[in-house]
């Protein structure tokens, strides 16, 4: 793979995502950090234990390196993608704290059972669909047997989740994959205890409801949603 789509918009990546994001209320870092603390809740939750080594799958420049360092401070993080110029301003950032690994992608550059978590944040957005079963199987080869996924997508049932998407210079090629497509993938890909949870109901104005997202998971108009899942129960 030569130049790729994020190639182009590796340096201005922040301030796109925040124009984008702008309605929310809400920074880049606001969505990046969520992420993570509701991974940490999870393995905290299911008594997993602090994971070693993290992959962070279509990391882009490394959004969520601080905050892994934040939550799950004992893991190596490593982040990869296909977009190299992505990777070089990850590094140049966050090199002394994360690895950047290219992919072809095709293959995770690791050997099997490396990761005991792997995180892929807004990414098969940007895949064609027709290669999602594969990826999520690759991504299963270099996890642990017990090892989790977390797949962050857009909910495509979410109005102003689709506004955003449809005016974001960088989601131009996106297709967006609703929840319970997501989840049938991520089962065809041999994962199992396989659950989706909708995400991000109130925009910063109304941050004092935030508290009740936690009794709303499975209301389908999250403007995000991930699904959680284990190589093996
Ligand atoms: C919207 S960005 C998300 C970046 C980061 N995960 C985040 O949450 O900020 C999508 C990223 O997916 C990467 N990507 C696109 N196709 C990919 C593929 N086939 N394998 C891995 N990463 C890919 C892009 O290069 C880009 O960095």
């Amino acid at each position: 793979m030569d130049e790729v789509e994020f190639d182009k918009f590796a340096d201005e990546y922040r301030d796109l995502h925040a124009a984008n994001i702008r309605l929310s209320g809400e920074s880049p870092e606001y969505f990046a950090e969520y992420k993570i603390a509701d991974i940490a809740a999870e393995l905290a939750r299911a008594n997993a234990g602090a994971p070693s080594r993290i992959l962070d799958f279509g990391a882009g420049v490394g959004y969520s390196v601080p905050f892994f360092a934040r939550h799950l401070p004992s893991a190596r993080v490593t982040c990869l993608d296909v977009s190299r110029k992505s990777l070089d301003i990850g590094a140049a950032k966050h090199g002394s704290v994360a690895e950047f690994r290219h992919f072809d992608g095709a293959r995770i550059p690791f050997p099997d059972a490396t990761f005991d978590v792997a995180l892929a944040s807004c990414v098969f957005h940007h895949i064609p669909h027709e290669e999602h079963v594969a990826l999520l199987a690759e991504i299963r080869r270099v996890l642990t047997p017990r090892g989790w996924l977390f797949v962050f997508e857009h909910n495509p049932l979410n109005p102003l989740t689709r506004h955003a998407v449809n005016t974001c210079e960088f989601d131009e090629h996106a297709e967006l994959i609703g929840a319970s497509t997501m989840r049938r993938r991520v089962r065809a890909a041999g994962f199992a205890a396989v659950e989706a949870n909708y995400r991000i109901f109130f925009p910063h104005a109304l941050r004092g409801l935030r508290p009740l997202e936690s009794q709303l998971k499975w209301l389908p108009l999250g403007a995000q949603y991930y699904v959680a899942a284990r190589g093996a129960i």
